[in-house]
């Protein structure tokens, strides 16, 4: 194995912390502590200062301006994402680097490159074909895409004519996409015929049609992935390849103003109604580039992998803008982390040189339960740097990381974010540190949070509290919900005021200020790195006639870090069963898909309420966790909870 760099070195005085050696320092765009003070005293010149770096078509002339729900960032600026992604590094004469790897799941299909010049060729054909459908600036675009380059190409054929797209995760069933085209009115939408799951080519076609049904969908672009036979619709359906093979490659930036929707992107609330979340322009565009280049010490001609699919916003900023924006290579792989075996991942790695990985602790466990032997088979040594995000990562899974694919070499980064923030908010830097497993780390330069008690008062160290982002608020913060700026409101400003961001997270800081994120306050779970809410479980549990109440609440999970379980009554008459039990997960896959599916239904005679008849979820979660139930003074039947307690471990 060729020698590789140690960019890390270990704390002498306490075991669990690392921090960067002097040469990671030296490599990295910013070493100095002094940066903190300096981006916090004044943000808007931080953010400005990034903002220089990328191409604007006319500058802003205002940075920042403060109104309840209703901040704005380069304000009279004009910008375009997708120039910032292609058409800025062709003029800076890099348009023959590598923009996008794609390795396809079948190990028998060779990879895909795609130099800068390629990607842009291809974004602009579609960007006119999509014109040539009817396709508008302001248009809202559904994406429905599995991970293949031209999710990457249509994402930025959208925001180059200035169409905000809306990506619905290829695994999502066709209700979910049908919702969210409702919700956003696309009348077009780009499909594939399908793709290759663990070695099988799976149909998306079907599910794209069953979903664009009683929706204001008037167009659908197939690409052809698998080859499957797939029906067309006449009329309504096009081949992709058919509509970009006479396309013109002339297709000139839409200029944006800075506050122009980029995209939307529905992620779950507390409520079952997932809410559409708006993203702008310029503001997005800067601090998705800053915290690429910063955090995931983003060079040219680094190869940088994020495993996430395009369905998530993390996939959105790190997989397509943030590192297309900075002139790296970005990988996208197609496919499962078992196929053809579980060395997949590093197999991946090995071959394309991976320099930074970017992935979630739910993978991290999987891998270690498949075994250290499968990362050692393979030559890791082109990682630099390892990132994790979207769960609390626990102190083991940190380690294993750190040694087993890290090598003791790589700084972990832990990234803090939400779909809402659209970019990075909290971890530490890798030139800066320290890394400490389960530790995200400070807010990223010029964000301002901290953590409030319920009062909205300051806490201070090792207190648990909440987190919260101060005003000027990053740039990428979402501007609202599509549809719905009381609920954006609510949701958001309700806690805490107009001008400081109410996260939903629990948090806690230690002395140095750094922040351990304990997880989610309200009913929304994290099931292996999915966002989803116990009511949107119980709403599609509803929708079968047997049910006639059901609850739902989020249980820990080894692999998984959340799992749903499922309280349900039947209607009276029908006796519980296995056939009923599989009957209700498949009502659950076919309204939310397989990432909604209980990990246990239990099926009661009774579910603890208050006086008032709510449902006491309080009680069920501490149930299924095996904790004290607490004060039960305030129930109408507390004798449901001893039977529920019996229920709950005898119906695995
Ligand atoms: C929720 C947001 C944004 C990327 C993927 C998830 C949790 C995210 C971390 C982390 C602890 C984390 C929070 C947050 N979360 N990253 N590094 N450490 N918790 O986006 O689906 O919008 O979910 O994920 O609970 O609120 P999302």
């Amino acid at each position: 194995m060729p020698d590789a760099i140690q960019w890390v070195k270990k704390d002498p005085n306490k075991e669990d912390v690392f921090w960067p050696t002097a040469e990671l320092k030296q490599r990295t765009w910013v070493s100095d502590e002094a940066i903190y003070d300096q981006a916090n005293a004044d943000p808007e010149a931080f953010w400005a200062k990034h903002a220089e770096d990328l191409h604007w078509f006319k500058k802003w002339d205002k940075t920042y301006e403060f109104a309840p729900q209703a901040y704005k960032w380069f304000i009279g600026g004009k910008t375009n994402l997708s120039y910032n992604s292609l058409d800025r590094h062709i003029e800076a004469g890099k348009g023959d680097n590598i923009a996008l790897i794609w390795e396809p799941e079948p190990i028998k299909e060779e990879a895909v490159k795609l130099t800068y010049k390629q990607l842009h060729e291809r974004v602009c054909k579609f960007a006119n074909a999509l014109k040539d459908l009817g396709v508008k600036k302001g248009d809202a675009v559904g994406i429905y895409l599995p991970m293949i380059p031209e999710a990457v190409i249509a994402m930025q054929a959208c925001v180059r004519i200035g169409a905000p797209h809306s990506v619905v995760f290829s695994a999502f069933s066709s209700e979910s996409l049908r919702d969210r085209m409702v919700d956003c009115g696309a009348k077009v939408i780009i499909t594939a015929d399908g793709y290759y799951r663990r070695g099988k080519p799976i149909n998306l076609k079907k599910s794209a049609d069953a979903g664009v049904e009683d929706s204001p969908v008037k167009k659908v672009v197939v690409v052809k992935r698998t080859g499957a036979e797939v029906p067309m619709t006449e009329g309504r359906d096009v081949w992709y390849q058919d509509v970009v093979a006479n396309a013109s490659s002339d297709c000139p930036a839409e200029q944006m103003d800075s506050e122009d929707l980029s995209f939307l992107l529905y992620t779950s609330g507390t409520t079952g109604k997932p809410k559409g979340i708006m993203h702008t322009t310029g503001g997005y565009a800067v601090q998705a580039y800053a915290t690429a280049k910063w955090n995931f010490d983003m060079h040219e001609g680094d190869v940088f992998w994020c495993t996430a699919d395009v369905g998530w916003i993390t996939g959105h900023t790190y997989i397509n803008y943030g590192p297309l924006m900075n002139g790296a290579t970005t990988l996208v792989y197609e496919g499962s982390p078992d196929t053809p075996d579980t060395g997949r991942f590093w197999a991946i790695v090995e071959k394309h040189k991976v320099t930074q990985l970017y992935t979630a602790p739910t993978a991290i466990r999987m891998f270690i339960k498949w075994g250290d032997e499968w990362p050692a088979k393979y030559d890791l040594t082109s990682l630099r740097l390892l990132g994790t995000v979207g769960e609390p990562i626990n102190v083991d899974a940190w380690m294993w990381y750190f040694n087993v694919v890290g090598g003791g070499r790589c700084p972990i980064i832990d990234t803090w974010w939400q779909t809402e923030t659209g970019a990075n908010m909290v971890n530490n830097l890798p030139g800066i540190g320290p890394f400490i497993p389960a530790i995200a780390g400070r807010p990223f330069p010029g964000v301002l949070g901290d953590i409030l008690d319920s009062g909205g008062t300051p806490l201070g160290p090792n207190e648990g509290g909440y987190l919260a982002i101060f005003s000027p608020f990053p740039p990428a913060l979402t501007r609202g919900i599509y549809g719905d700026m009381d609920r954006f409101k609510a949701q958001y400003f309700a806690e805490y005021g107009p001008e400081r961001y109410f996260t939903s997270d629990g948090a806690r800081r230690d002395e140095a200020g750094n922040i351990r994120i304990t997880g989610r306050v309200d009913d929304v779970m994290n099931v292996a790195g999915h966002r989803l809410a116990t009511a949107e479980v119980e709403s599609a549990l509803a929708q079968n006639d047997k049910v006639s109440e059901v609850a739902v609440v989020s249980r820990p999970h080894g692999l998984k870090g959340e799992v749903p379980v499922a309280f349900v009554l039947l209607r009276g008459g029908i006796e519980p069963s296995d056939d009923i039990r599989k009957e209700l997960m498949a009502t659950v896959n076919q309204v939310i898909g397989p990432t909604g599916r209980p990990d246990q239904i239990v099926f009661a005679h009774d579910v603890p309420k208050t006086r008032s008849g709510k449902i006491m979820r309080r009680v069920l979660k501490a149930l299924v966790r095996n904790e004290p139930v607490g004060d039960l003074t305030t129930l109408q039947n507390p004798e449901s909870v001893d039977q529920l307690k019996e229920l709950v471990r005898h119906q695995e």
